[in-house]
C-alpha cells in the first residue's frame, strides 16, 4: 500500500532522516516508535507532503507520489492526523468535519453519519466550537476529520499525547476498529506499550534511522525494546 525507500530529510544542515526504508501493507496497522526527536513526525510529514524530503522514493499503491501536493495526496487516499490535533478552534465540530471532506467528490452525508456513529460525542457537540472541546474530544475530532476524506491509509501522529490512560485505551480501541473496517494505519507513538500491542508490525527509530523492526507483539518482548521504551 505504502512503500518508503531510502528517505532522506534535512532541515538546513541537520540530517533529520538518514535513509529509512519501510513498508505498510494493505490492511495492516504499522507503528513507528522512538524517543523525542527520533524523526517520527518528520517521516509522516514527508509522506503527507508537508515537508519536502532531500531524496527518496514514496510509493502509494505502487505510484510515486513525491511530486504531488499534499492535497493531491489526500485525494489519492492519504490522510494525516497531525501531532497536537490542530483542529480549527473558532469553527464548530461540524465545520471541522466538513473541511475534512472538502477534497472529495460527491455527497458526504453518509460519511458524516459514519463518523458520528464512531464518535457519538462529536454528534452531541456538533455545534460546539472545536476550541472548547476537551483534549480527548479534540483528538476524536481530528481523527473524524481525517476519516471524512475516506482515506485508504490513515497517518496518526501521537494520538495518545496528553490524554488520561482510560481515554488512551479508548482511542486505541477506536484505531483498531477503524483498521478492522478496512483502513490501513500508520501509527506514530511514544506509547510503545499500547502501540506495539495493536500493531501488526513495528519499526523503531533512533536519531533518523530505523534500528529495529518486526512483529509488534514480538518486538515488545525483546530486551532492547523493553529496556529503552517499555521502562524495564
Ligand atoms: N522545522 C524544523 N526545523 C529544524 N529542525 C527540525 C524541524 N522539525 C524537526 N526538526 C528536527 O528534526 C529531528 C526530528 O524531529 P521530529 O519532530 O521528526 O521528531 P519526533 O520523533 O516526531 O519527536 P517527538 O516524539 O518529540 O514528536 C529533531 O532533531 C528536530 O529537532
Ligand atoms: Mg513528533
Amino acid at each position: 500500500m505504502l512503500e518508503i525507500q531510502d528517505l532522506h530529510v534535512h532541515f538546513g544542515v541537520i540530517h533529520a532522516i538518514k535513509g529509512i526504508s519501510f513498508t505498510v501493507e494493505e490492511g495492516e496497522i504499522v507503528t513507528l516508535i522512538g524517543a523525542n526527536g527520533a524523526g517520527k513526525t518528520t517521516t509522516l510529514r514527508s509522506i503527507s507532503g508537508l515537508k519536502k524530503p532531500t531524496s527518496g522514493t514514496l510509493l502509494l499503491e505502487g505510484v510515486e507520489i513525491s511530486g504531488l501536493s499534499p492535497q493531491a495526496r489526500v485525494a489519492r487516499g492519504l490522510s494525516q492526523v497531525p501531532e497536537g490535533r490542530r483542529v480549527f478552534p473558532e469553527m464548530t465540530v461540524q465545520e471541522n468535519l466538513d473541511l475534512g471532506a472538502f477534497l472529495r467528490k460527491g455527497s458526504s452525508h453518509a460519511d458524516l453519519d459514519e463518523v458520528f456513529d464512531r464518535f457519538p460525542i462529536l454528534a452531541e457537540r456538533r455545534r460546539q466550537l472545536a476550541g472548547t472541546l476537551s483534549g480527548g474530544e479534540q483528538q476524536m475530532l481530528a481523527m473524524g476529520r481525517a476519516l471524512m476524506a475516506k482515506p485508504k491509509v490513515l497517518l496518526l501522529d501521537e494520538p495518545s499525547m496528553g490524554l488520561a490512560p482510560l481515554l488512551v485505551q479508548e482511542i486505541f480501541s477506536i484505531i483498531t476498529k477503524i483498521n478492522e473496517s478496512g483502513t490501513t494505519v500508520l501509527l506514530v507513538e511514544q506509547n510503545a506499550n499500547l502501540s506495539l500491542n495493536i500493531a501488526d508490525r513495528a519499526y523503531v527509530m533512533e536519531t533518523g534511522s530505523i534500528v529495529l523492526s518486526g512483529e509488534g507483539k514480538a518486538l515488545a518482548q525483546t530486551d532492547e525494546v523493553k529496556r529503552a521504551y517499555l521502562g524495564g
